[in-house]
């Protein structure tokens, strides 16, 4: 047997060098043929006669929006007044829409809106195209270039509360609607506009009500576009283009209070184990065991893949051949916070309260636990694991709040919606590449889940590293161009909704 050690050895080394040079020439082999999932439809342009200029009169009107402190503080309580006067400017900013025989408007749960325009075919399935009135409140005011609420226009910035988040996306699809009817024309497809007051705060009392009454009426929505995440200018790594990101799922969350009881008593004579000691335990065990790496699952590995084609090289070598590098990229996703939030399931501890007096035991340990759901996990499998890795029946667990990961939208070249929706952003930005994602906090789509299986969340604007912390932050900006921009999106996306939508799903290629 000794005799035929080094054959075998020669066969290993050779069975090796042979794995090796197969898996080079399959992972090249990938790379170089890795199909590409952009378009390049007709770009929509300055020239073109049915252009929305960002004129004076639009900007004026963008302006005076920014100046209604519409702020939502907590659930409930948020600026009654200030809603209604915004509802009275909307109604008078924009006449032809308000006037219109096609358009029905209702106000529900006294400020949110809900507009129908009606479609000249009545066979088609509506879709809705969704914002919000309402804004988060000023932090640091002093530190604001602007005042926040004056819609100033300074370096071809607007600045000021709600320009991102979301009045862009509320006046820009009521500035396309009304220059497409002053056009008198009348869309194929009816159309829902809806905007929550409250979404700021959970949207119990707007986008709650808008989805009941849309449930009431047996409402199916071909598809919704609700803000979300935007066209980002280097935000990913590997790509130099503009990346637009169509969020097609969003995160769940469950917030757990673990509570553990023991006896307490005199510090002078303490027993082995203590409240606080058994949840310590609990919870440096739940520090130390993340929940599983799902990176491949869901939509975050296909964000990759749906601009292979287009990375830098290393990058291009991973994207196509994630059947290889899967691991190795999952790997690199959990290394920072902002990048393991799309990979897994996180755990937040945000509270830990526990003893009264320096000298007395303290019977009780509470603890709460902020998990934020990866879209392919639930909130059962969550618990599950947590209760596994404690591992110790003292350790009470009690829900305190939870909701389910959204289910994920169809996207892809099978979706003709997704593919609609990347088309008209392409024709907006030509150069950008449009990509699959989710988002990791929530909006008021959450309330109109029921109605419509392909839910989309994206804000037309480019945003770059820098000016992500303006986002419910200080200097929230727009510059004027994106808002030009989010305008011409709106209606773009309103007139291509007049071609047929379920005619792409038989490869129409050509007109992909
Ligand atoms: C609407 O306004 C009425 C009267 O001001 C108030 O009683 C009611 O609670 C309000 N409803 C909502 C949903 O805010
Ligand atoms: C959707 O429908 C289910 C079943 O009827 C219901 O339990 C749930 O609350 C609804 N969700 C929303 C967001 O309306």
């Amino acid at each position: 047997m000794w005799a035929n050690l080094p054959r075998i050895l020669t066969l290993v080394v050779r069975g090796f060098v042979l794995t090796l040079a197969v898996l080079t020439a399959v992972v090249v082999i990938r790379t170089v043929t890795f199909p590409s999932y952009q378009t390049s439809p007709p770009e929509c342009k300055t020239t073109d006669p049915d252009f929305i200029p960002a004129d004076e009169e639009r900007l004026a009107r963008f302006t005076s929006a920014i100046q209604f402190q519409t702020v939502s503080y907590e659930r409930g309580v948020g600026t009654p007044q200030e809603l209604a006067k915004f509802v009275r400017f909307i109604q008078k900013s924009f006449p032809t829409v308000h006037s219109s025989p096609m358009v029905r408007r209702d106000v529900v749960g006294n400020y949110s809106l809900l507009y129908r325009v009606e479609g000249s075919d009545a066979s088609l399935q509506p879709y809705m195209l969704a914002s919000h009135l309402d804004v988060v409140p000023i932090t640091e005011e002093a530190n604001w270039e602007a005042p926040p609420f004056s819609g100033q226009l300074k370096d071809g910035y607007i600045y000021g509360r709600g320009t991102i988040d979301a009045k862009h996306s509320l006046m820009g699809s009521l500035e396309a609607l009304e220059f497409l009817l002053s056009r008198r024309h009348q869309p194929k497809r009816t159309l829902y506009l809806a905007f929550g007051h409250d979404e700021e705060t959970g949207g119990h009392f707007g986008a709650k009500v808008i989805g009941d009454v849309l449930t009431q009426r047996g409402e199916k929505i071909a598809f919704i576009l609700d803000e979300g995440s935007p066209v980002g200018d280097g935000l990913a790594p590997g790509v130099s283009k503009l990346l637009a990101l169509v969020s097609v799922a969003e995160k769940g969350f469950l917030q757990l209070r673990l509570e553990v009881n023991e006896e307490g008593g005199h510090a002078s004579m303490p027993r082995s184990e203590s409240a606080i000691g058994i949840l310590s335990k609990a919870i440096s065990k739940l520090e130390d065991n993340p929940h599983p790496n799902m990176f491949g699952t869901g939509p975050e590995a296909r964000m990759m893949e749906y601009v292979a084609t287009e990375m830098t090289l290393p990058y291009r070598i991973l994207a196509s051949n994630l059947w290889l590098f899967s691991p190795l990229v999952a790997w690199v996703y959990s290394r920072k916070p902002q990048t393991n939030a799309f990979a897994r399931t996180t755990t937040a501890l945000t509270r830990f309260n526990a003893g009264v007096k320096d000298n007395v035991i303290s019977p009780e340990a509470v603890a709460v636990i902020d998990h934020r759901i990866h879209p392919m996990s639930s909130v059962e499998e969550v618990m599950e694991f947590d209760r596994k890795v404690i591992n110790d029946p003292r350790v009470k667990l009690n829900v305190i709040n939870n909701r389910p990961p959204s289910p994920t939208s169809p996207y892809g070249k099978d979706s003709p919606t997704y593919m609609m929706l990347q088309e008209t952003i392409q024709q907006i930005y030509p150069d950008a590449l449009v990509t699959p994602t989710f988002m990791v906090a929530n909006t008021d789509t959450r309330h109109y889940l029921n109605l419509s299986s392909a839910i989309y969340r994206f804000n037309p604007y480019v945003m770059t590293p820098s000016d992500l912390p303006r986002f419910h932050g200080v200097n929230e900006r727009i510059s004027v161009q994106n808002y030009e921009r989010v305008m011409n999106f709106y209606y773009h996306l309103i007139v291509n909704m007049d071609k047929p939508l379920e005619l792409k799903r038989h490869g129409h290629e050509d007109e992909l």
